[in-house]
């Protein structure tokens, strides 16, 4: 038990996820497609078929202290709401700059500087979301970010991805791709 699970986003003809929209906000796009499937995977599996597919995985925390875990979990709904029918799929790299800089200075940035988790908790317990990590699986991308929301937070969503962009940790964000989903 490694306490990690392998999660595929599976872009093609087919899922329960419609896509409304996909948009390159950094590098390249992802090819359109209508539905994104999101499938549990065993390590070693082969690639499950589909016109993309981004694979990462649930992993321990790198920068949250306790107090800010606690937070977060007292705030935090799990996914899978039955009345979350909106999702974004935000898969991101950052530029080998990132990657060189020490664990310390990384925190730095990403909270003493830019205040991510200050800024999400704001919008929790609205936004439901999971963190993969993507980049020690050779990847595209080295995170697979994932938010499940209500159609009436939708407006809040796009107001924090907004305000995230705005931050000093994203002019490390290199490539970028929001993709927004529905679900009947
Ligand atoms: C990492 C909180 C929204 C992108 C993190 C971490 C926390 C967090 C606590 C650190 C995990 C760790 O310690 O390893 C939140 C909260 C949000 C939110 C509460 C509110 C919904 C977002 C959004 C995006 C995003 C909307 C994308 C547009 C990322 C990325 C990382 C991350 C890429 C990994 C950073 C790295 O390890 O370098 N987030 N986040 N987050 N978040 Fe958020």
């Amino acid at each position: 038990m490694s306490g990690s699970t392998r999660v595929s986003f599976i872009g093609g003809a087919s899922g329960p996820w419609r896509v409304e929209r996909i948009e390159a906000i950094a590098g390249a796009a992802l090819p359109p497609v209508r539905f994104v499937d999101v499938v549990t995977v065993e390590p070693g599996a082969p690639k499950p078929p589909g016109e993309w597919v981004l694979t990462g995985a649930t992993s321990n925390t790198r920068y949250t202290t306790r107090i800010e875990t606690s937070a977060l979990t007292a705030k935090q709904e799990p996914l899978g709401r039955s009345d979350a029918t909106l999702a974004a799929l935000i898969p991101i790299r950052k530029s080998p700059s990132w990657w060189s800089l020490a664990q310390d200075e990384r925190r730095s940035i990403f909270e003493a500087q830019s205040r991510h988790i200050a800024i999400g908790l704001d919008y929790l317990p609205a936004i439901a979301r999971r963190l993969h990590h993507a980049r020690d699986l050779g990847e595209p991308f080295d995170f697979l970010t994932w938010f499940e929301f209500r159609p009436e937070d939708e407006a809040d969503f796009d107001a924090l991805v907004a305000r995230l962009r705005d931050i000093p940790e994203w002019s490390f964000v290199e490539r970028e791709v929001d993709i927004r989903l529905r679900r009947p």
